[in-house]
C-alpha cells in the first residue's frame, strides 16, 4: 500500500541493495521519500534505483567499514538533496555456526566491523549532518532477535547485535538534546541472502523454521513486515519513541508457553 508517510524526507538506507534493505527502499519511496541506497553490491543497487526511478532513488557505493567512505556517502546525500532526515542503518553480515571453543577471532572482527563499527560510523556522520542542518532526524538500525537473546545465531553475530543495541541506547541518549531519535528494529528469521547463503538453507526452509518457532501462527515473516516496522520508526508517527528495539518476531523472544 502506498501513501505519504515520508513525504519530503531524505533517507539513507545501508545494505539497501538486497533483502530487508531493498524492500525498505521500495516501501519508503512508495511513501514519498527520496532514498540514497548505500551498499557494496553495485549491480543490484544500481538496478534497484533504476527500477524505482532516479528522481526517487539513487545508488552510492560505500563500504560501511570505511569511515572515509561513510563520510562521503553522507556528504553525497546532503549535496544532492540539501539535508538528511533519516538513516536506516541496515547493512549486516553473518558467519557460519561454530562452537565457542572454535571461535575464529578474525571472523569476529569482520562481523563487528560491519554490524557494529559500520553502524557507529554511519550514526556519527548522519547525526553530524542532522545537527548541522537542525534536522529533527530519525535513525533506525536493524538489530535482530539475537540482540536480546542467544542461541538463535552464531556467537560473533549475536555479540555484534547485542553491542549494536547498546549503541542504539547510548546514541539515543546523546542525540535526544538535538531532537534526533535512535531506535532498533529486530527481525526474526527472514529468507534473505544473508540467511539462505550464510547458512546454505533454502528460502522455504527458513520460512518454515520461523513459522514453527514463533508464537504467532498463520503468517509467514517476510522482509516487507520488517520494512513496515522500520517505516513506523523512521516516520513522524513514532515522534516520541527513542531508544527502543521493536521486535518483528511473532512473539518469539518473549513467549515461552508452558501449556
Ligand atoms: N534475514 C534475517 O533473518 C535477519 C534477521 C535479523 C536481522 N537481520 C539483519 O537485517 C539486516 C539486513 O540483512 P538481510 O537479511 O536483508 O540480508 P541481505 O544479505 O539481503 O542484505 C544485507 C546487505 O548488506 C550489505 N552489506 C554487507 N556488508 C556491507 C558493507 N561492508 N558495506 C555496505 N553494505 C554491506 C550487503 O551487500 C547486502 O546488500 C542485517 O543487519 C541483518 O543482520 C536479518
Amino acid at each position: 500500500m502506498s501513501g505519504n508517510r515520508l513525504d519530503g524526507k531524505i533517507v539513507i538506507i545501508t545494505g539497501g541493495a538486497s533483502g530487508i534493505g531493498a524492500e525498505s527502499v521500495r516501501l519508503f519511496t512508495e511513501h514519498g521519500a527520496r532514498v540514497v541506497i548505500v551498499d557494496v553490491q553495485d549491480g543490484l543497487g544500481q538496478n534497484l534505483a533504476a527500477s524505482i526511478g532516479e528522481d526517487k532513488a539513487s545508488y552510492y557505493h560505500c563500504d560501511v567499514t570505511n569511515e572515509t567512505e561513510v563520510q562521503k556517502a553522507v556528504k553525497f546525500t546532503v549535496d544532492k538533496h540539501g539535508k538528511l532526515d533519516v538513516l536506516f542503518s541496515n547493512a549486516g553480515v553473518i558467519e557460519p555456526f561454530a562452537s565457542i571453543l572454535d571461535l575464529n577471532l578474525d571472523e569476529l572482527d569482520r562481523i563487528f566491523s560491519v554490524n557494529l563499527r559500520g553502524a557507529a560510523a554511519f550514526i556519527k556522520h548522519a547525526a553530524r549532518a542532522m545537527v548541522e542542518k537542525g534536522t529533527r532526524g530519525s535513525i533506525v538500525c536493524t538489530t535482530s532477535v539475537a540482540a536480546e537473546i542467544s542461541g538463535t545465531a552464531p556467537h560473533g553475530y549475536t555479540a555484534s547485535k547485542h553491542g549494536l543495541l547498546g549503541l542504539i541506547k547510548s546514541a539515543s541518549g546523546g542525540l535526544g538534546q538535538y531532537g534526533i531519535r535512535v531506535n532498533g528494529v529486530a527481525p526474526f528469521g527472514v529468507a534473505t541472502p544473508l540467511v539462505c547463503n550464510g547458512f546454505k538453507i533454502e528460502a522455504n526452509v527458513v520460512e518454515e523454521n520461523t513459522l514453527a518457532s514463533a508464537n504467532l501462527k498463520g503468517i509467514v515473516l517476510k522482509a516487507r513486515h520488517v520494512a513496515e516496522a522500520a517505516l513506523f520508526l523512521v516516520s513522524d508517527e513514532s515522534a516520541y519513541v527513542s531508544g527502543q528495539n521493536l521486535a518483528v518476531d511473532g512473539g518469539y523472544s518473549v513467549v515461552k508457553l508452558l501449556i
